[in-house]
């Protein structure tokens, strides 16, 4: 598998994103075209505008991706969808289009989990080294994941409600910020200071399961209460207590996880990565207890399609293949 290039398609959600990746770990290319501007008026995603919106860009994305790659169609070893989770409709594009490319190279079509490109963003990175603990928290999922070795998931924990990301958008747009809110309540909180008492949700003792949607309700109620009394709350006070109860949870469970597994590497993945009190929290309990934490940069946090081709390029390694039949999966299990 020397020099092997897979080309990557990430349509989700609200992403559009083609990207090139040598051998699985070098990223020639990763064009992410966000849709943003066109939801925010919206307060969030409406699928069919996304669905559409991907539909318009999904040609000239491919086509921008291998010139700055500056590789040509025929030098392709293999294409790599997301196949799910997400959207449904806006799936369909990135997989329609990913069988149209493959059918017409001739090439390997490589099915890929969302979450698992998440995983595998480290891994453009600095290798993986295994065994290791991910905690994956994005719009959609908050789970912890145990890997021994490369494309082995095994779930140890997943939210019963809300996604950490999804808590964080609800409560923002509650307190009237624009959307997505994370980025929002992330830059208010190191304003402010944590003064209102707000629920942990621990759950059973040892769980590996989250709960963010009894949190949210708090700060609703709090917001109604003050309302009612003629009150004003800080948005910075607001927005750094109720990011002290997320990140207390999610760092304190993805330890829980590490020492429960016996593992020296902990990894982050997924668009709630790019906060930077969890980022400044976990490297701090990192060092604290020895461990190797994995960060990746930014730009590979949130969804982009180089993490799609990264994961892809193991499962051709291991061809994990699927045929034209190929279909979106929203509800796709890792
Ligand atoms: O991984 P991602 O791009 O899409 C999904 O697969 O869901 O994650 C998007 C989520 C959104 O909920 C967004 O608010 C959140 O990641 N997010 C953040 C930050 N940046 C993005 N949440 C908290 N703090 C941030 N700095
Ligand atoms: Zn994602």
């Amino acid at each position: 598998h020397k020099n092997s290039l897979v080309l990557g398609i990430e349509t989700s959600c609200d992403e559009t994103s083609v990207a090139v990746v040598k051998n699985g770990t070098k990223v020639l290319s990763n064009v992410i075209s966000s849709q943003m501007d066109v939801h925010r008026r919206f307060g969030g995603v409406v699928p069919e505008v996304a669905s559409r919106r991907h539909v318009e860009r999904i040609t000239v994305i491919i086509e921008q991706a291998l010139a700055e790659a500056n590789v040509t169609k025929d030098r392709l070893d293999a294409i790599a969808v997301t196949q799910g989770p997400g959207l449904v409709g806006a799936l369909l594009i990135g997989v329609a289009s990913a069988k149209a490319l493959a059918y017409a190279l001739n090439l390997p079509l490589v099915p890929v989990h969302h979450i698992a490109g998440h995983i595998y963003a480290n891994h453009l990175v600095t290798p993986l080294e295994f065994p290791l603990i991910a905690l994956v928290v994005s719009g959609g999922h908050t789970e912890l994941i145990y890997m021994e070795s490369h494309l082995h998931f095994v779930r140890l924990g997943q939210t019963r409600d809300d996604a950490a990301g999804e808590a964080f958008d609800k409560v923002a747009r509650f307190m009237g910020l624009p959307y997505p809110g994370g980025p929002q309540i992330d830059r208010l909180s190191a304003q402010g200071k944590v003064i209102y008492d707000l629920p942990r949700a621990w759950l059973e003792p040892e769980s590996l399961d989250f709960s963010f949607s009894g949190l949210k309700s708090s700060v609703m109620q709090l917001m109604q209460k003050a309302e009612r009394k003629g009150e004003t709350i800080g948005q910075a006070d607001l927005s750094a207590s109720f990011q002290a109860a997320v990140l207390d949870v999610l760092v304190e469970k993805a330890f829980r996880a590490v020492k429960q597994k016996g593992v020296k590497q902990l990894l982050l993945a997924g668009g709630v990565s790019a906060n930077s009190g969890l980022r400044v929290r976990l490297m701090k309990r990192a060092e604290e207890e020895g461990i190797t934490l994995r960060i990746p940069p930014l730009e590979l946090c949130t969804d982009n399609a180089a993490m799609i081709a990264a994961a892809g390029t193991y499962l051709y390694y291991e061809g994990k293949f699927a045929d034209l039949t190929l279909n979106a999966n929203p509800g796709l299990s890792l």
